[in-house]
């Protein structure tokens, strides 16, 4: 049996930010408001498609694992905003990477689809069917955003990160995994006027929304996240002390807060950059995994617990064991082509379509 370690990770962020100040110009809404209630200070606005982000995170993870791309077997992308639909967007990634010998799918899981898809390419490991893996969070939610719905335009951001993984005989990796989806909830997070299920041939179709009971949503997301973390805890037989570092999912300071208040886990101990970029659903945590590597906050051998949350309502919890490299082989240097536009200036004109 073999392990499947995380030998590469790399990031991208979309150049353009759109800070706090720069949504109240577009909708009714304020710096304190959305400081207060969400931790968010700015996000990033993408000017490209979802897989130029993912591609970009990606060449970035091979660099860092001093891997060509084509020797990777797999292209996992998890996403809830693909660029393309059929053909799926891993495909484009593929090429884009020159991963011709990989396979190529995309994973939907919503904001828990990283950890879902970790845990896909690591049992593919650990079994034997391969031997290394891309896994990418991609987002361009702000695809989704109406920009003149001041609860949800605050939350959403761009961006991508991704790991690569590789088999190996040191116990390391993703070594323990919870996941779930309690579906009777699914209405009350989801994205209207997107898929086969609008109606038409009956009906204009308006703008989509990302819409959600906001107070709903966070209880469950505290009580799903936690109660996931107890499990894996339980399966690894670890305790909460033997834990090194929580990345969660970066969808509210205050969620986050109240999961390390759960989990009695001290400050120094969680990964929190959600100031910076928002709620970008699949890639928060690789992006978080990438600044904490960065930070110096893992350190060669840590224990590693992870926890999502996200529309279905899917839920994840995931314990990785670090293995000894926390430096990349070749720093990363991938960047998108450049953007002249400010965050403000690529929302204007999405900003006059929504109704
Ligand atoms: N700016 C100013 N006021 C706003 C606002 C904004 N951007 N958005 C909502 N408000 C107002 C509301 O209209 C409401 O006004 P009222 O009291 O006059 O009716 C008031 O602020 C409080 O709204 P409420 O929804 O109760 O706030 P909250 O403290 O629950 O925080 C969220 C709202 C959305 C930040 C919080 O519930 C949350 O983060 N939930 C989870 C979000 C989610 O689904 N994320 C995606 C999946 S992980």
């Amino acid at each position: 049996m073999f392990y499947a370690n995380i030998t590469g990770w790399g990031k991208c962020l979309p150049p353009a930010r759109l800070t706090n100040h720069d949504i109240s110009q577009v909708v009714d809404t304020s710096d304190d408001w959305i400081t207060t209630r969400t931790g968010i200070r700015e996000r990033r606005i993408s000017h490209v498609s979802t897989d130029m982000l993912a591609s970009t995170a990606a060449m970035n993870a091979l660099d860092c694992a001093g891997l060509d791309a084509k020797d990777i077997d797999l292209v996992l992308l998890a996403t809830c905003s693909p660029s393309t639909l059929v053909a799926n967007t891993a495909s484009q990634v593929q090429q884009t990477i020159g991963a011709k010998n990989a396979a190529a799918c995309d994973v939907n899981a919503a904001c828990s689809g990283f950890l879902y898809a970790l845990q896909n390419a690591t049992a593919q490991i650990r079994t034997g069917m391969i031997k290394r893996a891309v896994v990418i969070g991609a987002e361009r939610m702000t695809w989704y955003v109406n920009w003149q719905r001041r609860d949800s335009a605050v939350l959403f951001g761009d961006g991508a990160g991704a790991v690569v993984l590789e088999a190996s005989d040191e116990p390391s990796g993703l070594l323990a995994t919870k996941t779930g989806c309690d579906s009777e909830d699914r209405d009350i997070l989801h994205i209207r006027n997107f898929g086969t299920n609008v109606d038409k041939y009956n009906a204009p179709v308006g703008p989509s929304d990302i819409l959600f009971e906001g107070r709903e949503v966070f209880k469950r997301a505290v009580n799903g996240m936690t109660g996931a973390c107890d499990d894996v805890l339980a399966q690894a037989q670890l305790k909460l002390e033997d834990i090194n570092v929580l990345i969660p999912h970066q969808a509210n300071l205050r969620i986050i807060q109240a999961i390390q208040s759960k989990l009695k886990l001290p400050d120094d101990a969680v990964m929190v950059n959600i100031e910076n970029y928002g709620n970008t659903s699949a890639a928060t945590i690789p992006i978080a995994l990438c600044e904490a590597l960065e930070q110096g906050l893992i350190k060669p051998k840590a224990n590693i617990m992870s926890a999502a949350f996200g529309a279905g309502l899917t839920w994840a919890a995931s314990y990785i064991k670090w293995g000894s490299r926390v430096t990349p082989i070749i720093q990363p240097s991938h960047q998108l082509t450049p953007s002249d536009k400010s965050g403000l200036e690529l929302i204007t004109n999405a900003s006059k379509h929504c109704i």
